[in-house]
């Protein structure tokens, strides 16, 4: 299985899902740029992605990092920071979509 990013209208596929790597580690396998500013510390809050309802199960709950990053709106609406966000199994297939930078 695989994990999916959906950027401006692309999908890319990282061809791999990997629970110990982290969304953005997923990205950085196929050198996709997502807009991490912090290389993945939880500090920039610029790897913003948005999972659909049905793929929010199959990775870890939101961290305390993103509970202090993210509102309770993105939180509601699917967002997480791809730094934070793993996979539970290898088995999944997760699509990701990069919302448009401010
Ligand atoms: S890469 Fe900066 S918060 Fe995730």
């Amino acid at each position: 299985m695989s994990l999916q990013f959906l950027k401006n209208g692309q999908i890319y596929d990282s061809g791999e899902c990997v629970p110990g790597l982290n969304l953005l580690a997923h990205a950085q396998l196929i050198e996709l740029d997502i807009g991490s500013q912090c290389g993945g510390h939880g500090k920039c809050g610029k790897d913003r992605v948005i999972l659909a309802s049905s793929d929010q199960k199959k990775v870890n709950p939101p961290t305390q990092i993103e509970l202090h990053q993210l509102s309770a709106a993105e939180l509601m609406q699917g967002y997480r920071l791809a730094c934070q966000c793993f996979p539970n199994t290898s088995d999944l297939r997760i699509s990701a979509q990069i919302p448009p930078k401010e």
